[in-house]
């Protein structure tokens, strides 16, 4: 049976993930609605390509504003009778969070708390979020399980993505909420975070300039490519229901120098590694046990060799490079 076409407000809907979300959805007849506040974390004009050029053609509504102005997200709730959420919007990055603890426990706790109660005022039928891998911190144990006890976050980054989890069991406890924290594992792709190790290391590589290997390259990581990301929380916003937490990630485990070798080979020049210690807040290794999201027939499907050549091409045609 074909699905009835549904209203989805996706936060920081102009941000790496959200978009290529958006994308997916309006593809297969959802309406989307964004809320992001364009900010300059990291450049805001690939914010606004991400919706002038890479949804170029889409009708969305597009919300310039804060999640924490509560007055705003209540009007957006109630003037565009949405049916779903998927809330992305946060300040992401571990190492920048070392910086700004209070800011990320402002937007990430205090602007999703915003978002948890509108959803429930506004009776909406499923919220999923982007809670993150590095909730595990310096978790020993490998693949990590949403089993695994996550009481010792690392960085104020992990510890508010934490912090999420916790209040929307609350909100399902209490008013019976369908909510889902995705705790996204090292996503990349096209449209990508300048931020991000990949981004950063294609940016110094074209200009001839040395990449930093933190832990001497002695890393590894389930990279996971944006394609099975959007699928994989679409997955969830139509099928998870109560309360839940679930990984999302690559399922294959690939060492950073693997990484750094496949973007070399698509650049087609080497780089200069410098090799550092590991940073702190950061961790070695991170392997995603991804039984459960699978349950829901969610599989991912992108190795990195296609992932990263996506990636370049992509990136090449944006910086003119
Ligand atoms: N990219 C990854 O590897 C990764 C891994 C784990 C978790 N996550 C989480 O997934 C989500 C999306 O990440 P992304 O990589 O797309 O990051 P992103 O920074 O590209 O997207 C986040 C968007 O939210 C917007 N935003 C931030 N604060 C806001 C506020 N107060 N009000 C309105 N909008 C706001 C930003 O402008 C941005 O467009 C984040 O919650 C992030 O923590 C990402």
């Amino acid at each position: 049976m074909k699905k009835k076409p549904e209203k989805v407000l996706i936060t920081g809907g102009a941000g790496f993930i959200g978009s290529n979300i958006a994308k997916k959805l309006m593809d297969r007849g959802d309406r989307v609605v964004i809320i992001d506040n364009f900010n300059g974390y990291y450049d805001p004009q690939l914010k606004r390509d991400r919706i002038k050029k890479f949804l170029k053609g889409y009708k969305l509504k597009l919300y310039k504003g804060d999640i924490r102005d509560e007055k705003l997200v209540g009007r957006i709730f109630k003037t565009e009778k949405i049916d779903k959420v998927i809330h992305l919007a946060a300040m992401a990055g571990v190492r920048n969070s070392l910086l700004d603890p209070k800011l990320y426990f402002d937007v990430n706790v205090m602007g999703s708390l915003n978002l948890l109660e509108a959803a429930v005022k506004h009776k909406i039928k499923n919220f999923v979020f982007a809670s993150s891998s590095s909730v595990y911190g310096n978790n020993k144990k490998l693949p990590f399980s949403e089993a695994d006890p996550v009481d010792t976050p690392i960085s104020p980054y992990a510890a508010s993505k934490k912090t999420d989890e916790l209040i929307a069991h609350t909100y399902h406890h209490i008013y019976g909420l369908n909510v889902t924290a995705l705790r996204y594992f090292t996503v990349y792709g096209p449209w990508g975070r300048p931020d991000m190790a990949l981004f950063l290391f294609a940016d110094a590589i074209t200009k001839g300039r040395p990449i930093n290997v933190f832990n001497r390259g002695k890393m590894s990581r389930n990279f996971t490519y944006v394609d099975d990301i959007a699928t994989g929380t679409i997955a969830v916003l139509d099928k998870a229901k109560g309360y839940g937490v679930m990984n999302i990630g690559g399922d294959r485990e690939d060492t950073l120098m693997r990484y750094i070798e496949v973007l070399e080979e698509n650049l087609g020049k080497k780089a200069k590694k410098k090799m550092l210690p590991m940073q702190p807040g950061d961790v070695p290794k991170t392997v995603a046990d991804i039984r459960k999201l699978r349950r829901l027939g969610w599989k991912p499907t992108t190795r990195i060799e296609e992932g990263i050549k996506n990636f370049v091409e992509w990136y090449k045609e944006y910086y003119r490079v």
